[in-house]
């Protein structure tokens, strides 16, 4: 296999969400192997705190500190973004969020936000990317940010859910709509990973000093529940969206992949309390 497969030189990236957490991640990642990137985050300090780590890297940035439930706003940052450089070939629609509360407690206006927030705005980008993409006539790869709470049931996050699940087959379905355009369009899809939204660091700078910390017992909840043992970390997400982006998964589209340390697979398997077996809970001594 030839090593470059996995080079993204000269390829442009715009990540939504892209200045904390697994947006960042995966902007450094693939401005690592060479791409240039944009990022549209409504926190101004991440907007530019990310822009000079990928400057750091050698690789030319825009930010757009912008609202991604905007769809305008949305859509004129991805017509800027292939103007000044001249192409677009990755989408990476990350943008996304979540409180827990129960669906019958909810009001429209709470659904209609996450609803903007979890799938609206990848409808946004990927609306404006496409035509950039096919009148580049280079293909090009879109990305989407899902989770694993788009393919299980996930009690307090029904709006959440149903979004993601959306973003699943919108995924499957754009695949096959884009795919004579050599548009390959995947997803990733994370179980509990460390950022800054799931460590209580949701406004100013991503500042890992703030993050809460789990105690032993939630560590244990987590080794109990996740086969890995551990929860993410947000690189391993931006690993798999280079992978994606790249060559390396040329022959890959529609695809929802799980990057979550086994739980899509585990679905109800638990540890027991010794953490020396598997079982289905609730565990019993009879
Ligand atoms: N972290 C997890 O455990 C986890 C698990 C499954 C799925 N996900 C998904 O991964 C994606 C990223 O999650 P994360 O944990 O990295 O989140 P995060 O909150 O740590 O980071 C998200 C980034 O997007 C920005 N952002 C949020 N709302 C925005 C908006 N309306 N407009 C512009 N920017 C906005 C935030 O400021 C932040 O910098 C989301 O789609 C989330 O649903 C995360």
């Amino acid at each position: 296999m030839d090593a470059s497969a996995i080079d993204l030189s000269g390829q442009v990236a715009l990540v939504t969400g892209g200045g904390g957490g697994i947006g960042r991640a995966i902007a450094l990642c693939m401005a690592d192997m060479g791409a240039n990137i944009a990022i549209i985050e409504n926190i101004p300090e991440r907007c530019e705190e990310t822009a000079a780590r990928i400057r750091e890297r050698g690789r030319e940035v825009l930010t757009f500190p912008h609202n991604v439930m905007d769809s305008g706003k949305v859509a004129e940052a991805v017509a800027e973004t292939g103007d000044r450089f001249g192409r677009l070939d990755i989408l990476v629609n990350n943008a996304g969020g979540v409180s827990r509360r129960w669906f019958k407690d909810l009001q429209e206006k709470n659904w209609r936000r996450h609803i903007d927030l979890n799938l609206v705005s990848n409808l946004a980008a990927t609306s404006a990317a496409i035509p950039i993409m096919v009148a580049g006539g280079r293909g090009g790869s879109i990305i989407n940010v899902t989770s694993i709470e788009g393919s299980r049931a996930a009690p307090g996050y029904a709006v959440y859910a149903a979004c993601k699940a959306g973003v699943n087959n919108l995924t499957r379905t754009l695949a096959l709509e884009l795919a004579d355009d050599g548009i390959r369009v995947n997803a990733i899809a994370p179980d509990y990973t460390e950022t800054p939204g799931t460590r209580g660091n949701v406004t100013g700078p991503v500042d890992e000093s703030k993050w809460y910390k789990p105690g032993p017992s939630g560590q244990a909840s987590i080794r109990s529940r996740i086969p890995a043992g551990r929860c993410g970390i947000d690189e391993e997400c931006g690993m798999a969206a280079v992978f994606l982006a790249s060559k390396m998964a040329s022959y890959v589209t529609g695809i929802v992949m799980p990057v979550d340390g086994g739980s899509w697979a585990s679905s109800g398997w638990v540890r027991n309390s010794a953490m020396d077996n598997w079982i289905l809970p609730p565990e019993t001594t009879d």
